[in-house]
């Protein structure tokens, strides 16, 4: 889906700006800070501004809305202050929300374009890259199956100001990447929106295959039959219970030049596309909420999708594994062993643990392919819930520098990720009496450190993040600068990463 929104750089001055609304940002905590731009544009509009922070109404807490109409000495017929908090709390993930909350505070007040107002120390590319990245997030709403639809409020055009005209060419390129970036965002949330009904495992791998093709990537798509042939039991004792057949999406991306001994990226990521926990089935209760139970596999094709058009110089490629979890007639049962790929035994004990099973034959499968260095993400497991809220994504890995390497991305792109122990000790608790593994942990507790610890199992010596994204993928209700439904969390981390190799 194309982004409708048009971002580019404003070289007029302030009062003569023609958008609907201006926007800028103050920073302070109790008292709003009145210098630079701030000062600026209240000289502009005869001192329609320092009054507000006197009196206490404008005081620079963090996306704090002021809305003027009218503002004397400027041409736009809006200027909105957003509160950014105190400056030694402020980076590129504030100057992000705080475009996108503008975006969204001015979309739904009937504004159809902005110029977007930077202070000094931000004129930099990798803010035009934040801010745009947060403008287009900030864009996207689904309403795809309402009939009656209300006429929709589009915000059209947002310019940014206050850069420095020598740096013009790169400033482009920066908002030309975001908006690459966004576009595979808004593609992975549409995808994550979906029903089950709607996008069943061949679905999927019809999506990948379009995308690839349109991105000129290499694409395979596994069926069952080839599935079967390469001994994935893992998988194949999760998709057993369904009537749709299970698929590995394969998408491949080769730098033109490949130095020798270079590395090989992966990004394995869990897509079932309903989850109802098969055998050992869920409560009735919020289980719609389990046809996201695709987002790590829907953020990977859009993580290759993006880096098809950035064109890193590794080698990557995307593995995912798709199918559904269902309780049919011929389903697995808490119990039974099934042969993963790489030969171990696994001892199912709760068929609910269905996502590191099927991770299990696809990180195996890309260290076949020839991956030297592998991230998964999965939507995997209740206990980072309890662990870490909606707020970070739980990050697992070995080694820790490879690890800590993720986390910086994670920092650059305004992603939170906190990273968990994986420490020997855990890995008792999934021995099992009768296999190799079990695929829940015995004893209480450490639920999302034992489902790490399974995957481990079958990643070996290759270094390896596991990104548990269950509490983060999905949010129930809109933030000010983001929707309610699918974050395509990770997309963003992903994609840094890649290109800093
Ligand atoms: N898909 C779920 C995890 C999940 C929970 C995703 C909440 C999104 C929101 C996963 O397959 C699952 O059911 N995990 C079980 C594992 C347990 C049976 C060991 C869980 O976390 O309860
Ligand atoms: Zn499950
Ligand atoms: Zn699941």
């Amino acid at each position: 889906m194309p982004v409708q929104l048009e971002v580019q750089i404003e070289s007029q001055p302030f009062s003569s700006i023609s958008s609907d609304a201006i926007v800028t940002y103050v920073f302070g905590d109790k008292e709003a800070r009145m210098d630079g731009v701030l000062a600026e544009l209240d000289r502009a509009t005869g001192g329609k501004i320092k009054p507000l922070a006197d009196s206490g109404e404008l005081t620079g807490k963090f996306l704090e809305m002021t809305l003027l109409h009218y503002p004397q000495g400027l041409a736009a017929k809006k200027l909105l202050v957003v509160g950014a908090g105190k400056p030694d709390k402020f980076s590129h993930a504030e100057l992000r929300k705080i475009a996108g909350a503008a975006l969204r505070y001015l979309r739904a007040r009937g504004a159809k374009s902005f110029a977007f107002i930077v202070h000094e120390n931000d004129g930099t590319p990798a803010a035009a890259q934040a801010i745009a990245e947060g403008l287009l997030h900030a864009e996207y709403d689904s309403d795809k199956y309402h009939t009656e639809r209300k006429p929709a409020k589009v915000m059209e055009r947002v310019s940014l100001a206050g850069f420095p005209a020598h740096a013009r060419s790169e400033i482009d390129a920066a908002i030309a990447r975001a908006k690459i970036i966004g576009e595979s965002e808004i593609w992975a949330r549409d995808m994550i929106n979906e029903p089950s009904n709607r996008l069943t495992p061949r679905m999927l791998a019809e999506r990948a295959e379009a995308m690839a093709r349109e991105a000129g990537l290499e694409i395979d798509v596994l069926d069952e039959k080839r599935i079967a042939e390469l001994k994935m039991g893992a998988l194949l004792g999760v998709a057993q219970g369904s009537a749709e057949p299970p698929r590995v999406i394969v998408v491949r991306y080769r730098p033109a030049q490949k130095k020798l001994n270079s590395p090989v990226l992966a990004f394995v990521g869990k897509a079932v596309t309903f989850d109802t926990g098969g055998i050992s089935i869920k409560p009735a209760n919020n289980m719609e909420e389990m046809k996201t139970d695709m987002s790590g596999g829907a953020t990977m094709l859009a993580v290759v999708r993006a880096l098809a058009r950035l064109k890193p110089s590794i080698e990557i490629m995307a593995v995912v594994p798709a199918t559904e979890n269902m309780p049919g007639g011929r389903a697995q049962k808490p119990g039974d062993v099934q042969i993963a790929m790489s030969g171990k035994s696994i001892e199912v004990i709760n068929t609910d643990a269905e996502g590191r099973l099927i991770l299990a034959d696809a990180l195996c499968y890309a260290r076949k392919l020839g991956a030297t260095h592998l991230i998964d993400a999965a939507t995997l497991t209740g206990a980072i819930v309890v662990a870490l809220a909606n707020v970070h994504v739980g990050a697992f890995g070995t080694p820790r520098e490879f690890l800590d390497r993720v986390l910086e991305s994670a920092r650059a792109a305004g992603e939170k990720m906190w990273p968990m122990p994986i420490d020997d000790e855990y890995e008792e608790m999934i021995k099992s009496k009768i296999a190799d593994i079990r695929n829940t942990g015995s004893g209480k507790g450490g639920g999302s450190i034992t489902a790490a610890w399974f995957l481990k199992e079958f990643v070996e010596d290759t270094p390896w993040v596991h990104l548990d994204i269950a509490g983060t993928a999905w949010r129930d209700d809109a933030k000010p600068w983001s929707a309610c439904g699918p974050t395509g969390i990770a997309i963003r981390t992903l994609i840094d990463f890649a290109m800093r190799q």
